[in-house]
């Protein structure tokens, strides 16, 4: 079992898992992985060198060479700032189509793992805690109701100034989470020893706080 604690947050698309894990890393001074990110990076790696998404050895290799710097909040790909242009919808379902390859995740695996420095961890995504880290002292599935995700995602968007449709963002999610939880490699389940929290009708204060009692209490059993 790795030395360094590792907390990990699994859950699907627009739950809040990125910004609570992000919040919980702060509060307690750890480093934090967005998993995600490095599938949508691949995606858009491959979009920009014309590289089909389903092309698995190709995206594998891609995924294997990435250059990728995590700066702060900053992500750059070949030295260029692509923050925002990772965020988009059709990065998004890039990002899908590239991470139910398995010679992708295998590919992207010892990137995972390097996060993983003192004095500690916190990784969000869909498998941190069943495959990237399953010594991971804490791990939390974290959900909310298609509804609740569909609506924060379209606040996010319209807060972007993107045009966001609530009907056809819900039907996106739906089909991304399918995808999801359907492919044979590292789907997205509630695993048995991970804790559940549903946000639906929850602020991420109180969310963020539940995390980081289950934390105190683990370090006091
Ligand atoms: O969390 P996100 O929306 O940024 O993730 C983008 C895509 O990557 C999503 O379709 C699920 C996939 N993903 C994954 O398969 N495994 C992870 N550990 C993280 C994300």
């Amino acid at each position: 079992m790795s030395l360094v604690p590792v907390i990990t947050i699994d859950g699907p698309s627009a739950s809040g898992k990125g910004t609570v894990a992000q919040r919980v890393a702060a509060a307690l001074g750890f480093h934090y992985l967005d998993s995600g990110a490095l599938y949508r990076l691949t995606a858009l790696a491959a979009e920009r060198r014309d590289l089909r998404w389903r092309d698995e050895v190709d995206v594998a290799r891609l995924a294997g060479e990435l250059d990728v710097e995590f700066d702060g909040a900053a992500i750059l790909l070949d030295g260029e700032n692509v923050t925002e242009a990772i965020r988009g919808e059709s990065v998004g379902i890039g990002a899908s189509i590239v991470a139910a390859l398995p010679a992708v995740r295998t590919a992207l695996l010892a990137r995972q793992h390097a996060f993983a420095r003192a004095p500690g961890l916190v990784a969000d995504g869909r498998d941190m805690g069943s495959v990237v880290f399953p010594d991971a002292r804490l791990k939390v599935f974290l959900t909310a109701s298609a509804q609740a995700r569909a609506e924060r995602r379209c606040k996010q968007l319209r807060e972007r100034g993107e045009p966001a449709d609530l009907a056809a963002i819900a039907a996106d999610l739906e089909s991304r989470d399918a995808r999801d939880r359907a492919r044979a490699v590292a789907p997205l389940q509630q695993w048995p020893d991970a804790l559940l929290l549903d946000t639906t009708g929850m602020g991420i204060d109180e969310a963020v706080d539940q995390v980081c009692r289950w934390w105190e209490s683990l370090l006091n059993a």
